[in-house]
């Protein structure tokens, strides 16, 4: 089990949290919920696809402020039916404290309600070696995070994913979130059918999903950034 590291942040103006271990924003400094829904959820064509399931499985590479998880609750809980099940798996291996956590997520009125109890959940239970599942968040909705390097954590994980989160920074700046073998371990964790969307248009991380064997289409970006990418692992 890898040790929990904590992770330091500075602010920039407008509130955007920065990693000082990465040098990198957690989330567009336009609009981290926008980008949220346009990138993730979007590219993963949720909320529609949530409604189909009786169990949906959404896995994550980075929870960070936990932005990306409030966002898809919120989307979930407009268009779930009686009986239907979310769940959200995320691997982090540099936890930010509760306090930063509120902070970075005080933009956004909409999720309060929302974040709220999150921020009183991690302020109990983040930062824990290993994992911590089977955070009911509602009564539809469960939240499972993966503590330690995604690395390490993401072989010995029993799961497989209707759709992939892949957010771990960009990759110049944090590779080891982007390598072949990190890339043929999401593969493995996705259900023939799942699928991934991310926002880099990197050349080498295209390529390393297509040697997982994703078949991956590019998207326009968020805000400025030309492309994007999703993708789809095949089979039904
Ligand atoms: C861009 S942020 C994620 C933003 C997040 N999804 C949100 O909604 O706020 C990237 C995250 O990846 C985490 N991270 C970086 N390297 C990692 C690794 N090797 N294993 C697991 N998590 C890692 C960082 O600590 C950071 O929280």
């Amino acid at each position: 089990m890898s040790p929990v590291v904590s992770h330091t942040l500075t602010w920039e103006e407008g509130e955007v949290p920065v990693s000082e271990r990465f040098a990198d924003t957690f989330y567009s400094r336009s609009d981290g919920r926008a980008e949220a829904a346009h990138v993730f959820l979007g590219g993963n064509e949720l909320p529609s696809r949530l409604s189909q399931n009786s169990n949906f499985m959404i896995a994550e590479l980075g929870f960070g402020t936990g932005l990306n998880f409030l966002e898809t609750w919120r989307g979930w809980s407009d268009v779930r039916r009686p009986g239907q099940m979310l769940r959200f798996v995320s691997f982090e291996a540099f936890p930010i404290d509760a306090d930063d956590m509120q902070r970075a997520l005080l933009r956004w009125p909409e999720l309060t309600f929302l974040s709220s109890r999150l921020v009183d959940r991690w302020r109990q239970d983040g930062k824990q070696d290993g994992s911590a599942c089977g955070w009911l968040m509602d009564q539809q909705t469960e939240l499972c995070v993966h503590f330690g390097d995604a690395g390490q954590q993401l072989p010995s994980w029993a799961g497989r994913a209707d759709a992939w989160f892949l957010d771990g920074f960009a990759p110049s700046r944090n590779a080891d979130m982007w390598s072949p073998g990190l890339m043929a371990e999401v593969f493995s964790h996705t259900l023939p059918g799942g699928s991934f969307a991310t926002y880099t248009a990197a050349g080498w991380v295209r390529r390393n999903l297509i040697a997982a064997g994703f078949a991956v289409e590019k998207r326009p970006g968020f805000a400025g950034k030309r492309e994007m990418m999703r993708g789809v692992r095949p089979g039904q």
